[in-house]
């Protein structure tokens, strides 16, 4: 049984175990409390019965008005032993149902060219490659810059989709808004 809930500071203390995998990436204290101070309705964890942390994803509503207003999945990451349950699914939905509520053009993210897993999780739940960001990701042993896809999903406010043309020229990370 998983139960979701909103993420609190305390969750914080727990996330440890769920972190240690090299693709999910690990921000510093302010930057997680800055966005549940700011956007708690886009930070959800799933947990067990026993309260043992499974999975989160955190985000944020961000972009110009009207059609650069948009949802961001910041991040999502599942513990090994909780993958392929579909609670990324779950959270993606979460997250887009608070984007499509926030009145968002689209949903967007970022994931490394290498992350295969992620990158057909993401066709699957309908997001398709925006753009290519050069060098937006530092390899862990800082050697050596990874591009990433900027993924995209319109939702039901871009009655024409125009928000997920895709861009023909990668862009460089100092580019981006
Ligand atoms: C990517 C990740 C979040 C997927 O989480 P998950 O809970 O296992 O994913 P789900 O069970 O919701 O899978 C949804 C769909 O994605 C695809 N998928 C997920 N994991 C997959 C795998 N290992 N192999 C192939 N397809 C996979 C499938 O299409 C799946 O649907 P299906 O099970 O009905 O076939 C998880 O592997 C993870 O935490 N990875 C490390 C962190 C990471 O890469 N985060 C994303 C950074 S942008």
């Amino acid at each position: 049984m998983t139960f979701y809930r909103p993420f609190t500071c305390f969750d914080l203390l727990k996330l440890n175990r769920v972190n240690l995998d090299p693709l999910t990436e690990t921000y510093n204290l302010n930057f997680y409390l800055q966005y549940l101070s700011k956007w708690p309705e886009f930070f959800t964890v799933a947990e067990t019965p026993t309260g043992e942390m499974m999975a989160y994803i955190m985000g944020k509503v961000e972009g110009r008005q009207p059609e650069n207003w948009h949802g961001h999945v910041t991040a999502v990451t599942v513990a090994p032993e909780y993958r392929r349950l579909g609670l990324a699914a779950q959270l993606m939905k979460k997250l887009e149902d608070e984007s499509e509520q926030k009145r968002g053009y689209f949903v967007d993210l970022f994931v490394r060219k290498s992350n295969d897993i992620a990158v057909g999780m993401y066709k699957q739940l309908g997001y398709s490659i925006y753009r290519t960001v050069l060098g937006y990701y530092s390899s862990p042993n800082g050697d050596r810059d990874e591009d990433a896809y900027d993924m995209r999903k319109a939702l039901s406010r871009d009655i024409y989709r125009t928000s997920i043309i895709p861009l023909k020229d990668p862009v460089k990370t100092e580019d981006l808004e």
